[in-house]
């Protein structure tokens, strides 16, 4: 294949570039956003980078294929996988990669049918939506079920497998789920492995992190913990860690959401008296300390968390 290579002496502007495709604004609000997750920002750096180098190649002439983007998001529940991939896509969309900034996020359900006949027109409208922006598959391997041996998922993965080959410059298709099952899930079809540029992998978060990301969850809706909510909300997490069922980042917010519930009716209960900012901002211990966490019962919290 030819390349119409310039002269050697060509010049281009990284920092221009760079500036003018507004990646750095998205990389800031990562940075902003969220807590931690140190290599993973990192990772999303280097990709970007690459990017954005590979775009200036392509200016140059100097390649001209589409560089395959899929990519797979490794990590336990909550650690932020969803979030990162909706920025993923921004950056895709701001260097070009994809036509529009939309992510569609599915799982085996929106993909298999129920009946034969059903999984290709299932799988099919769902590429439709996607294309031109980013298909994110949670928890992906469950399309694929050795034990089943008809299993309708074969067929999804076949006609995936084709566009994530075929259709490289309408579709970037993100993979997300556990490490452990994703690479099994690989193992036994290596060719999603193969079409896989980039691994991400998001790790747990440490008790002092969930507590960071927690202060920050209120503070963006004006709330606050009282100095006492505080001391309780970390024996929260030390607890809630240990228990079934703990997604990391997503607990912390849905414990949040019934403290806000909490707080809001023992307001109310005293509405006999004029209220302030303050009172309507802060969360006191008592709505902490009233969590089912503390109550030892695992099963009940393991309940709540299913049903917010
Ligand atoms: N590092 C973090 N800092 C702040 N909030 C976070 C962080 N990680 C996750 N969250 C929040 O936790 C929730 C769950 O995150 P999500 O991206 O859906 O995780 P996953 O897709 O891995 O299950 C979201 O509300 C998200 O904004
Ligand atoms: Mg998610």
């Amino acid at each position: 294949m030819a390349t119409t290579v310039k002269t050697p002496d060509t010049t281009v502007d990284l920092a221009k570039a760079f500036a003018e495709s507004g990646i750095g604004e998205v990389l800031d609000q990562l940075e902003r956003e969220l807590v931690g997750l140190g290599p993973v920002k990192a990772r999303i750096r280097e990709i970007a980078a690459l990017l954005l180098v590979d775009k200036l190649r392509r200016d140059l002439g100097l390649t001209s294929e589409t560089p395959t983007l899929h990519m797979s998001f490794t990590g336990n529940p909550g650690t932020g996988k969803t979030t990162v991939a909706l920025r993923m896509a921004d950056i895709l969309h701001r260097l070009g990669y994809i036509r529009s900034n939309h992510l569609i996020s599915v799982t085996r359900d929106d993909l298999v049918g129920q009946y034969i006949g059903h999984t290709a027109p299932k799988t099919k409208e769902i590429l439709k939506k996607a294309m031109g922006g980013v298909l994110f598959i949670d928890e992906a391997y469950y399309l694929y079920r050795p034990e089943n041996e008809r299993d309708y998922g074969q067929e999804a993965i076949e006609i995936l497998l084709q566009v994530m080959e075929n259709r490289r410059e309408d579709l970037v298709v993100i993979l997300a789920g556990y490490a452990d099952r994703m690479e099994r899930f690989f193992a036994s079809n290596p060719g999603f492995r193969s079409r896989i540029a980039h691994h991400v992998e998001f790790p747990d978060y440490a008790p002092e992190e969930l507590m960071a990301i927690a202060e920050l969850m209120l503070a963006r809706q004006n709330y606050r913990f009282s100095d006492d909510a505080r001391d309780a909300f970390r024996r929260y997490i030390a607890t809630r860690m240990q228990q079934p069922h703990f997604a990391n980042a997503r607990s912390i917010r849905n414990a949040l959401d019934r403290a806000r519930l909490r707080q809001a009716v023992r307001l109310f209960q005293s509405r006999d008296r004029l209220l302030t900012a303050d009172d309507l901002m802060t969360i006191d211990a008592g709505e902490i300390l009233a969590s089912r966490v503390f109550s030892g019962g695992a099963g009940s919290r393991a309940a709540a968390e299913r049903h917010p």
